[in-house]
């Protein structure tokens, strides 16, 4: 499916069809997930299949989601991290989605899950191949069919001017200044990407040849996640147009209540 398409769609999964992912499904998604995990091992992080899925959620509910609002989903991918770094976060957060992407290829719907509040022994049960931490995993099953029976779910973005800036952060973009840039459409979908409770914390700032992204009040690691998810579509987005995103997380100030987070041609 065509990356724009895919943004305009795509919505978190929380009601899957009670059955188990079949074992042709399983075949494929082990595939898959080696094949992304030869990737994120750079960043020291590994996802695993966890296909007991009635297990994760026995030992996790009250415990995983929002408020302790576990997702029951018949199987889970685990984001486990090695090296706790940002990196870690970012780039962990840049594979599963890609991860998603594909799942969506074989039929699969997802949903992430923040596991933070629960505490270490039950993420141990809940996943006995972990060897590092766990923060974030995936609940994946499949999706009731969209019968186009009263109107689509989707949650509400952010308007272009209230997340991308023009050289400076007193400057909302303006949609004549984006096109100029040949960045009006790229951006249109990028703002469809999921971020944790759906904030939508990233800030991009336009400079002469760059995009400078930001995450405004920055709140943890899951806000490392939410940049990581915004990187991965932009990159993606980008390619989509011709051109070859590179992202380079260097040190530069934040500002004022924005963290700085990396920088990217356009
Ligand atoms: C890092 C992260 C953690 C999330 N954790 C949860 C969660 O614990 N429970 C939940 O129902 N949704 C969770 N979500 C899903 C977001 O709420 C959802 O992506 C966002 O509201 C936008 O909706 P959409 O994905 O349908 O576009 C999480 C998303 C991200 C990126």
């Amino acid at each position: 499916m065509l990356m724009a398409n895919f943004m305009k769609t795509r919505k978190s999964i929380r009601d899957f069809k009670n059955k188990k992912i079949k074992s042709g499904d399983v075949k494929k998604l082990n595939s898959i997930i080696s094949e992304v995990n030869s990737l994120a091992k750079l960043y020291s992080v590994d996802f695993h299949l966890e296909e007991n899925g009635a297990e994760v959620v026995e030992v996790l509910k009250g415990k995983g989601g929002y408020a302790g609002t576990m997702i029951l989903a018949p199987a889970y991918i685990a984001m486990d991290i090695e090296n706790e770094v940002p990196e870690a976060y970012i780039y962990g957060a840049y594979y599963m989605e890609d991860l998603i992407t594909k799942l969506q290829d074989i039929g699969l719907g997802s949903c992430w899950i923040s596991l933070h509040n629960a505490d270490e022994e039950s993420m141990q049960k809940a996943f006995p191949d972990k060897t590092g931490k766990i923060e974030f995993a995936l609940g994946i099953g499949y999706p009731y069919a969209n019968l186009n029976i009263g109107e689509e779910k989707y949650s509400s973005r952010l308007g272009l001017e209230d997340f991308i800036y023009d050289g400076d952060f007193n400057t909302p973009i303006r949609i004549e200044t984006l096109e100029s840039y040949g960045l009006d459409d790229l951006f249109y979908y990028l703002r469809y990407a999921p971020s944790s409770k759906n904030l939508q914390p990233w800030r991009f700032l336009i400079t002469d040849s760059e995009v400078e992204l930001y995450i405004e009040n920055f709140d943890g690691h899951e806000n490392y996640v939410d940049a990581g998810i915004v990187m991965y579509y932009y990159t993606k987005l980008a390619e989509a147009s011709g051109i070859r995103a590179k992202w380079n997380l260097d040190e530069k100030p934040d500002a004022g209540n924005k963290k700085y987070i990396g920088t990217v041609n356009f």
